[in-house]
């Protein structure tokens, strides 16, 4: 089964050095590859896809490259919405979503609103999102409800905690895949991840098309998860 996908797309920056042209020129490439990636996972009936688009650590970036990567978001949003919701896609979001300018901000929870009720594919954007700030952002909000009286130490659980993450309706991604040759996960999903199959490709990620994805998932098809038992053997 393959209910949830996340895909690390990474080497926009070297795709666009390859060819001699500025790094943000493979952010702009990525589109293509982001607009694929929904179709194809979209039609095969893939319920959630995650994207990481931009990590916590991201903003360590030349500030230019980070407004530029912030106005991509806008226009990929102002030109992708309506066939979105056409297609039945569900815009979430999973990050420190306050920490994104006001424009794509107010133009990301446009898009979460205007398809909020969609039923197809679930399209989550990974934005300002970082594994360890969101363990952060569950155990601040645990502790509070813990010094409120609402929920006591004592009820502290897996599922618990699972509960203050993010996207907690969210199931944990079954396959990781991370573009560009990098093997790392770098702050990707830690909570979510345990159990997740990792797929790593040396493809860049504008370079990234439907085949790829394909490859992807019959390698996939072909693994054995034991999730820690014995698997039949
Ligand atoms: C991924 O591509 C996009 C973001 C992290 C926003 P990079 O910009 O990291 O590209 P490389 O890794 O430098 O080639
Ligand atoms: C990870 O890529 C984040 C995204 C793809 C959004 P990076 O390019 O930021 O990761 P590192 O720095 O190579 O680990
Ligand atoms: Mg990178």
């Amino acid at each position: 089964m393959l209910t949830h996908v996340g895909i690390i797309m990474d080497g926009n920056g070297r795709w666009a050095r390859s060819r001699g042209l500025p790094r943000i020129d493979g952010h702009k490439a990525a589109e293509e590859s982001i607009h694929e990636a929904v179709e194809y996972c979209g039609e095969i009936g893939i319920k959630y896809l995650t994207l990481f688009a931009f990590s916590t650590e991201n903003w360590k970036r030349p500030k230019a490259e980070v407004s530029f990567i912030m106005f991509l978001l806008s226009r990929f949003i102002k030109r992708n919405i309506e066939n979105l919701d056409r297609k039945d896609v569900k815009i979430r979001a999973a990050g420190r979503l306050d920490d994104l300018p006001s424009k794509p901000r107010a133009d990301l929870d446009a898009a979460i609103a205007r398809t909020e009720s969609n039923q197809g594919l679930n399209l989550i954007l990974a934005l300002s999102y970082g594994g360890r700030a969101e363990i952060v952002d569950a155990v601040k909000r645990l502790t509070a409800d813990i010094e409120t009286g609402s929920k006591s130490a004592m009820d502290i659980t897996e599922e618990s905690i699972t509960s203050y993450m993010y996207l907690p309706d969210v199931p944990d991604p079954d396959l990781i895949i991370r573009t560009s040759g990098e093997k790392r996960l770098s702050n990707f999903l830690l909570w979510e991840s345990v159990y997740s199959e990792l797929y790593f490709a040396d493809t860049l990620w504008p370079d990234f098309r439907r085949k790829h994805l394909q490859e992807a998932f019959a390698d996939y098809g072909a693994r054995r998860r034991r999730f820690g038992d014995i698997g039949g053997n």
